[in-house]
Parts: C-alpha cells; sequence; structure tokens
C-alpha cells in the first residue's frame, strides 16, 4: 500500500458498518535504530551485544471501532455513548495512530479479525466459518489483495480455529501464547477434559491431548503488552492506569528479551481509540524511543515477520507437550 494511508470515506463506512477490525497498511521504510548508547546505568548492556541482534518489532494494530461495542455478548443493545467511542477510533483515532506511524516511517499490519468482534470460542465451526468466509471476502475487495493473517477478537479463539485458518490458506495467526517472543508454527488446539467436580475424579483426569504443528505461523500475543487491558475504561480494561507504569512494564519485557535472545519478535497490539488518546500516544513515543535506541531493531509487519521465520532467516521455538491418547 502507498505511504501515508489515511482514512478515506470507504474506511469510515466500512466501519461504520461494524463489519471488521482490521490492521492499517502503512509506509513502506522499516526502521533501523540507531546504535544504542545510553547514560541510564541499567541499560549498559545494550551498549555492547555481545552478538549480533535482531529484533523485529511491530505494531499490530486492531481497529475494533463500532464492531467491539455492537457485539454485547448476549443480543442487548448497545450503549450509544459506546458506539460514538468506536466512531472516535475510527477517525480521530485513526488519524492519530496513523500520523504517529507515519511520523516514524513504522509500517503496521493488515488482518482479518472477526465481523463484530465475535468471541470464537462462543461459536460453532459452521458459524465460525461464515464469519471468516465473508469478511476475508469484504476484506480482500477492501484492499485490493487477499490478507496475510488473522487475530482472534478478544484473543479467543475455539478449537476450530486453526484448521479454519489453514482451509481458507492463510499464513500467520496472533492469537496464541504459547511463547511471548518467538514465532513458532502454530499447534492445532489440544483436548482438555474439564474438572467437573460433581462427577468422579476418574471423569477428568486425563493428560491433555498431544500437540501437533500446523502450518500456521503464530506471531504470539500478549496481554502484557496490549493497550486495552490497561488503559481502556471498562469491557476489560483497568481505565486509569499511569502510562509510566505500563511504560516500565514493556520496556522491561523488551530489555529481558534483548539480554536472553540473540533474535526475538516484540508485537505490540494497539487499538486506535484506546492509543488515540494524548496520554497513551505520548507514550508510545517514549517507547519507540527507547526502542529504536538499541541495535539490531526492525519495524515491520506481521506477514513480513511471518516470511522471515518461514523462510528460516530467523529462528524461531517449537512447542511440545501432551500425551498420546
Ligand atoms: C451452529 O449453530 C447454528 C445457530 O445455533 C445452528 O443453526 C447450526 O445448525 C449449528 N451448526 C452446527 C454444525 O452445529
Ligand atoms: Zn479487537
Amino acid at each position: 500500500m502507498a505511504s501515508s494511508v489515511s482514512r478515506g470515506p470507504k474506511l469510515t463506512n466500512l466501519l461504520l458498518c461494524c463489519f471488521i477490525g482490521i490492521f492499517i497498511p502503512f509506509t513502506l521504510a522499516s526502521h533501523h535504530g540507531p546504535s544504542g548508547v545510553s547514560d541510564d546505568p541499567k541499560m549498559e548492556s545494550r551498549a555492547k551485544p555481545t552478538q549480533p541482534k535482531r529484533v523485529l518489532c511491530g505494531y499490530g494494530i486492531d481497529l475494533d471501532a463500532v464492531s467491539l461495542w455492537a457485539n454485547t455478548g448476549d443480543g442487548t443493545s448497545a450503549n450509544p455513548s459506546d458506539i460514538s467511542r468506536g466512531i472516535y477510533g475510527a477517525t480521530v483515532g485513526v488519524d492519530r495512530v496513523l500520523s504517529f506511524l507515519d511520523r516514524h516511517h513504522i509500517k503496521a499490519t493488515c488482518g482479518l479479525h472477526g465481523f463484530t468482534h465475535e468471541h470464537m470460542s462462543a461459536l460453532n465451526a459452521s458459524q465460525e466459518e461464515e464469519i471468516l468466509s465473508v469478511s476475508l471476502d469484504k476484506l480482500s475487495k477492501f484492499l485490493g489483495k487477499k490478507p496475510s493473517g488473522w487475530t482472534a477478537p478478544a484473543w479467543t479463539p475455539s478449537p476450530h480455529t486453526v484448521q479454519l485458518l489453514e482451509k481458507y490458506g492463510l499464513e500467520y495467526d496472533h492469537s496464541f501464547m504459547h511463547h511471548d517472543s518467538q514465532m513458532y508454527k502454530l499447534p492445532y488446539v489440544p483436548t482438555v477434559k474439564a474438572t467437573d467436580v460433581t462427577k468422579s475424579p476418574s471423569t477428568w483426569m486425563q493428560p491433555m491431548s498431544e500437540l501437533r504443528a500446523s502450518s500456521i505461523v503464530e506471531i504470539p500475543a500478549n496481554w502484557h503488552l496490549d493497550d486495552w487491558p490497561a488503559f481502556n475504561v471498562g469491557n476489560g480494561g483497568n481505565g486509569y492506569i499511569d502510562t509510566d507504569l505500563i511504560f516500565k512494564m514493556w520496556t522491561e519485557q523488551f530489555d529481558f528479551y534483548y539480554q536472553e535472545y540473540d533474535s526475538f519478535v516484540f508485537p505490540i497490539t494497539i487499538h486506535p481509540q484506546v492509543s488515540g488518546k494524548p496520554h497513551v500516544l505520548r507514550m508510545h513515543e517514549r517507547l519507540l524511543k527507547h526502542i529504536n535506541s538499541y541495535e539490531g531493531v526492525e519495524w515491520m509487519t506481521m506477514v513480513e515477520m511471518s516470511n522471515l521465520y518461514k523462510s528460516g532467516q530467523i529462528p524461531g521455538h517449537v512447542v511440545e507437550g501432551g500425551a498420546a491418547l
């Protein structure tokens, strides 16, 4: 997509129809941070990495807009004030996030995220497939190309999700948490027996089924690297957390990975209706300054991360576990 993609009337209409949360396509250049020399004594390790580092950073933008508020979960009608927050996200929030990313020459991502932010875990396989099929078709028409990835709304995939992503030819997923900073082949969802204390223990004392890798690349989701829980008011968010605290939580994670690994991914999940707020955007400015002071940092989209992993240019993690039943 062209640089400086702005929210045109088409995008606005799309979002006001509540049909989808997308990742916004962005500018073309990836950013290589300057070599890091800090006068902060806690940061001295970053001045001279013992190995060349490769750090794949990216913003995944869940443009939930109105969809998230339209889905009240029980068929009751949405609060009109909440709907206005969604419209704010699709307009004011998107504009601010776009200009922030554009200013830093960061290219963000484009992916599928449900139709009205459905929790896939609450649906059966045919309902989930209908949503995926229709939203894939609509988003492909809007973008002029097929999206490469999927993020389960509210990070609630179902036991059928992985097979459906394969069936519809997607490359990557960003909904699971088997690791927090390494890509891996996403396993199919294992069978786990629910603990039902009204029954005999023998009915639930069974091991989890064996994990088997799918063809989908996982770019790990991470609740501790998401703006929603900290800053959104209501609907799973705490609302009033000090940005300094979250800045610290996010940079502590980054610093730890930088110390531990020669290469890692740092996918940040944001929502324009949350990160478009002034105090949160200012925190992102500080975050970029911190991250870009390290050597080996590259900003890219999730499909670019996935391609580097698939072509063997960046290593990943192997998820294993469970028992053959
Ligand atoms: C899925 O749920 C819908 C709505 O309840 C129902 O009409 C459909 O028959 C169900 N499909 C399957 C395969 O269970
Ligand atoms: Zn969402």
